[in-house]
């Protein structure tokens, strides 16, 4: 979203792009809840389809639940697709046990700072990856499932450095049924 561009010059952009054939739908990528409502109402104006919002949504990371994203998606029928899902490898068990040479923190500083495995961090995914256990799934599985199974999230788009990763990952699906003191202890822990 660029706060500088009236919402109908980007909206128009987009409706071009479609028009002249080289693309059959569009998504939005990190709108608030407000703005998602007028660039959508703008898009129906133009006939546009549009179907999805690309934003980021983890355990850890809930500023989609609190801008009114996730609401008015699920009101106006669009989609979410998650990114960083999660949280840059740190909902997984990546750093359980101190910072590994291969991982992201120490071969990619940009998006995942040392400074950001403090102590408490680590304690949270320490019993994150109890409850996990108990589910009889990785910590990286429990994490996607616990955002797929919501109904406004259509897919979650997982980042790997290894195959093995992304073997993982996809058994998320094969469970995304939480019970309610699950739901309750992943709220607890996650949020404090
Ligand atoms: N629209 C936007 O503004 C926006 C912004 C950011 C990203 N994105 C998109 O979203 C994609 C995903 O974002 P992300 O890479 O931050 O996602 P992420 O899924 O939160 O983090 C991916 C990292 O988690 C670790 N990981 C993945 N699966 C694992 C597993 N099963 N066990 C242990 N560790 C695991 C890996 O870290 P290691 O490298 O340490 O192994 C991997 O590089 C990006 O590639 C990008 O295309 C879009």
């Amino acid at each position: 979203m660029d706060p500088a561009t009236p919402l109908e010059e980007t909206m128009g952009a987009l409706a071009q792009i479609v028009a002249s054939g080289k693309a059959l739908y569009v998504g939005l990528s990190n709108y608030d809840g407000k703005t998602l409502e007028q660039a959508a109402a703008i898009l129906d104006e133009m006939h546009v389809p549009f179907i999805i919002n690309q934003n980021r949504y983890n355990m850890f990371d809930r500023e989609i639940e609190k801008n009114g994203l996730k609401e008015a998606s699920g009101a106006l029928g669009k989609g979410i697709i998650c990114f960083s899902p999660l949280a840059q490898g740190m909902l997984s068990n990546r750093y359980l046990h101190g910072i590994p040479e291969d991982s992201r923190v120490r071969t990619d500083g940009r998006f995942l700072q040392e400074s950001r495995i403090d102590k408490p961090t680590i304690e949270k995914i320490q019993k994150l990856n109890e409850i996990a256990k108990g589910r009889g799934q990785t910590l990286a599985e429990m994490a996607l499932s616990w955002l797929l199974k919501e109904d406004v999230v259509t897919s979650v788009l997982a980042g790997a450095s290894k195959p093995e990763q992304i073997l993982d990952n996809i058994k998320a699906v094969e469970n995304v049924t939480f019970t309610q003191d699950e739901l309750e202890a992943i709220e607890q822990i996650s949020m404090e």
